[in-house]
């Protein structure tokens, strides 16, 4: 369906062109002054100099011819010479009736539909994860849902870190605990068992250890980095705990961010782009690309336009080991090969920046990609405490999302309980799924590129701008809609008629904003369009509910027009939060 904006705006266009005016004048946008209009546009204003006219004699003309309108009601030149514009109701309701028999409620899908890779969640395996991991996870699935909702084709791919140094310190201690498992002999001819020698648990406790102790003793440091490199370099023993180690992290990761109604289609790792790397680095050093500097090879990523200093993308260190962006261009190489995507875009933490304008560069100028491949950086920003510092445990650990989530579901708990009796097992899965909202809402709010203080309390207040209020006010309309048909009522194709008060009013131009909102969620990336999109919503629809007899109304049809309109803001709300990635409880 055409956006409302578009509709008005060709009305618009046809009355300068009637008045004598280039259409070209005639912009409507929503009015800054909701108090006066709802759309307005200023046209007549640039018109002037063109035309030589007062501007307020162009917009009267502009007017003039608007007298027939059925689209526009009540239209005002007002000095200078705006044009404030309100729509008719019957133009209102046609719309959103038209919007309740689409079932993508009047937003059109791309026509040219891409593909698109999203780069998100980047857990490191064998390290917990922690609440750094959650936001790339909680932006990146919404983002790939508000995407795929336009109509591409979307790609999310977790890109496991599991190629560092962490590997070389787990091999290590594993070494010295159980020096007995082939793994370590170099000279094991034989098959590697199939089962891990070790337990999610074991790994959990085994890297934090070997982490400490690297920082203690240089030696053992020393050690974990030949392990790594011997991996790296293809250590047959070396290369099955590392099969070992991931099969038994991923399981592990996989229940994790199930939980947080998380879901990847990829599950590639950084160990996954390392045999593109030789062939890659040969190409960049044949070009004339790469180049030998104090004894690493790097590519130079200048720009004459650059205001601050872009160092060199370095390749290889002097000892042959590749980097972490070696490994994010090698990681564009196979996905440009397998996948051929015409955009990928990356969510991690904005203090990553500076790496991915130099992997962007490079990539460009090494012809990793296609020239118009778009390479995007989506950089959040950090989730502090309520002390405005990065979030920790109360004993300034680093926080696990594990506790961070089961604090939320805690307190959602309590909330629930006192909201009204419940069952202890009704309680505790509502309480979950509230809770999910509470935290990826209180995220999702944000623009991603801001920090923001993870406020417990706050979030999981049922007022105010929070994911229990957006699920309230939806379980709300679903208990009407249920008292309304357990009375008998059906009002399967009726029509929501023509609005009666300001409230209602209200409610319905906002619901027709639904398909614009989401195409400017899609293209800027920005999920906290929709969360301040379903808060205006959901405060209308309070308002509306508040003033207005729904089941009591004693005229029919219009109760039934009344229900159509309830049932058109509960899917709008519905369809929004699923992008958001969570849902709404029966009750609550
Ligand atoms: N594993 C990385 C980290 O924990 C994040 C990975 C981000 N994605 C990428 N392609 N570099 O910081």
């Amino acid at each position: 369906m055409k956006k409302i904006l578009e509709i008005i705006t060709e009305e618009i266009a046809a009355a300068f062109k009637a008045a004598g005016y280039d259409e070209k004048y005639a912009k409507v946008t929503l009015s800054n002054r909701p108090d006066l209009c709802e759309y307005q546009c200023n046209g007549a204003m640039a018109a002037a100099k063109e035309y030589h006219k007062a501007p307020i004699q162009i917009a009267e003309g502009v007017v003039k011819a608007l007298i027939d309108s059925k689209i526009l009601l009540d239209v005002q030149a007002v000095t200078p010479g705006f044009i404030n514009l309100k729509v008719s109701a019957d133009f209102l309701s046609e719309y959103l009736n038209k919007m309740s028999e689409d079932n993508r409620l009047g937003y059109e899908k791309a026509k040219a539909p891409k593909t698109m890779m999203i780069d998100y969640g980047g857990p490191n395996v064998a390290k917990p994860l922690h609440v750094g991991h959650l936001r790339s996870a909680i932006i990146g699935e919404s983002v790939k849902r508000i995407a795929r909702f336009a109509g591409h084709h979307v790609i999310g791919d977790v890109h496991l870190g599991d190629w560092g140094l962490q590997m070389g310190l787990i091999i290590l201690e594993l070494k010295g605990r159980k020096p007995e498992l082939p793994y370590f002999d170099p000279d094991y001819q034989g098959a590697y068992p199939e089962e891990a020698p070790f337990t999610i648990a074991e790994l959990e406790e085994i890297y934090p250890t070997a982490s400490a102790k690297s920082k203690k003793e240089e030696a053992y440091k020393e050690a974990a980095m030949q392990a790594t490199f011997e991996l790296q370099q293809g250590r047959a023993g070396y290369q099955a705990l590392l099969k070992h180690i991931l099969q038994v992290s991923v399981s592990d990761l996989k229940k994790n961010y199930k939980k947080l109604q998380v879901d990847f289609d990829l599950w590639k790792g950084e160990s996954d782009a390392q045999p593109y790397i030789p062939e890659m680095v040969e190409a960049m050093k044949e070009k004339g690309l790469a180049y030998e500097s104090e004894g690493a090879l790097v590519v130079d990523i200048k720009e004459e336009s650059d205001t601050k200093e872009i160092p060199p993308c370095m390749l290889l260190k002097s000892d042959g080991a590749s980097l972490y962006t070696t490994t994010d261009l090698a990681t564009i190489v196979e996905r440009m090969k397998l996948y051929h995507p015409d955009e990928i875009v990356y969510v991690v933490d904005k203090r990553q920046e500076m790496h991915f304008i130099q992997v962007f560069r490079c990539a460009r100028k090494c012809g990793l990609v296609e020239p118009d491949t778009k390479l995007t950086f989506l950089g959040f920003g950090t989730m502090n405490g309520k002390d405005g510092r990065p979030f920790k445990t109360r004993e300034g650990g680093v926080m696990r999302l594990e506790y961070l989530l089961s604090d939320i579901n805690e307190e959602m708990l309590k909330k629930v309980k006192n909201s009204r009796p419940m069952a202890e097992e009704e309680a505790v899965d509502v309480a979950k799924v509230v809770g999910l909202s509470a935290v990826k809402y209180g995220d999702l709010s944000n623009q991603a590129s801001k920090d923001y203080i993870f406020d417990v309390d706050r979030f999981t207040s049922s007022e105010g701008n929070t994911g229990p209020y957006i699920l309230y006010t939806i379980v709300r309309i679903k208990s009407i809609l249920k008292k309304y048909e357990e009375t008998g009522g059906c009002a399967d194709g009726a029509l929501i008629r023509a609005f009666e008060n300001e409230n209602e009013k209200a409610l319905m131009l906002l619901l027709t904003r639904f398909n614009s909102v989401m195409e400017t969620a899609y293209e800027e990336l920005a999920p906290h369009k929709v969360c301040a999109y379903i808060y205006e919503i959901a405060n209308a629809f309070n308002k509306f509910y508040h003033e207005t007899t729904i089941l009591g109304t004693e005229d029919e049809t219009l109760k039934k027009s009344r229900i159509q309109l309830l049932v058109l803001s509960k899917r709008v709300l519905e369809t929004c939060i699923e992008l958001l990635g969570f849902e709404a409880p029966e009750r609550m």
